[in-house]
């Protein structure tokens, strides 16, 4: 499966520690360019792509979703781990835990959202938003959440205490940003997609204080050092 494995790089993860970097390449796509990078992680070659561009300054709305996930197709993947900073709704999810969410509630809006937007109108299923055999082969790779409702909101900005409580009613445990349209085109062109969420804090009004950048970066360093062995331990599983 590797050979054919893309991991999509989100907030604290714009460089994947222990890749031999192979080749970079800026992807041209009919949607605008992606920037790639080629390299050997744990004897396997994947391909890596950071979400929020090399130096972490395109914002969750700026991202170029269908530029990245069609550049992705192009160049012949096939799963993509999508790696990606949350906030805990549901107290059971702590600081630096992972989870591998199983539902997605999109609440993102203006975003380029789809391929299908000229000529035949075209409706995917989307009742299960993941691919559920790479959900599985990342719980078997580390201990994890098993599931999670996962609320995308438009950002930049982090949400309010009472659009905090509206999501928990609405059913969601974890909140991002980048979730979405990322996961719905990539089952628009049929790649298999899961995503390996990071806690980096607790949701809005439901820690004791605000909510920092620093608190964000310190979890993100622990979390995403768990991430790190996931993924290597999810390669050597799958090679
Ligand atoms: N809300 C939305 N996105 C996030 C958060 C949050 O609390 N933390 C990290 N990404």
């Amino acid at each position: 499966m590797n050979n054919k494995l893309a991991i999509i790089g989100g907030s604290g993860l714009t460089e994947l520690q222990g890749l031999e970097i192979i080749k970079r390449q800026v992807v041209e796509t009919p949607y605008g360019s992606s920037p790639v990078v080629y390299g050997i992680y744990n004897n396997q070659e994947i391909v890596f792509l950071a979400r929020h561009g090399a130096k972490h300054t395109i914002a969750p709305h700026k991202i170029n979703y269908r530029a990245n996930i069609w550049a992705l197709k192009q160049i012949g993947i096939k799963n993509i781990i999508a790696v990606a900073a949350v906030g805990s709704i549901n107290p059971a999810f702590k600081n630096t835990e992972i989870v591998i969410p199983h539902q997605i509630i999109d609440y993102t809006y203006s975003r380029e959202h789809t391929f299908f937007d000229e000529e035949i109108v075209t409706h995917i299923d989307f009742t299960e938003p993941y691919c559920e055999t790479l959900r599985q082969k990342l719980l078997v790779a580390t201990e994890a959440h098993s599931k999670a409702v996962h609320a995308v909101t438009q950002g930049p900005r982090l949400e309010t205490a009472a659009e905090i409580d509206r999501l928990e009613t609405d059913g969601a445990d974890i909140v991002g940003m980048t979730g979405m349209p990322e996961a719905a085109l990539a089952r628009e062109l049929e790649l298999c997609y899961a995503c390996c969420a990071v806690i980096a804090n607790e949701a809005a009004g439901r820690g004791k204080a605000e909510i920092t950048m620093a608190e964000i970066e310190t979890n993100l360093i622990n979390g995403i050092a768990k991430v790190q062995t996931l993924l290597s331990n999810f390669i050597k599983m799958n090679d």
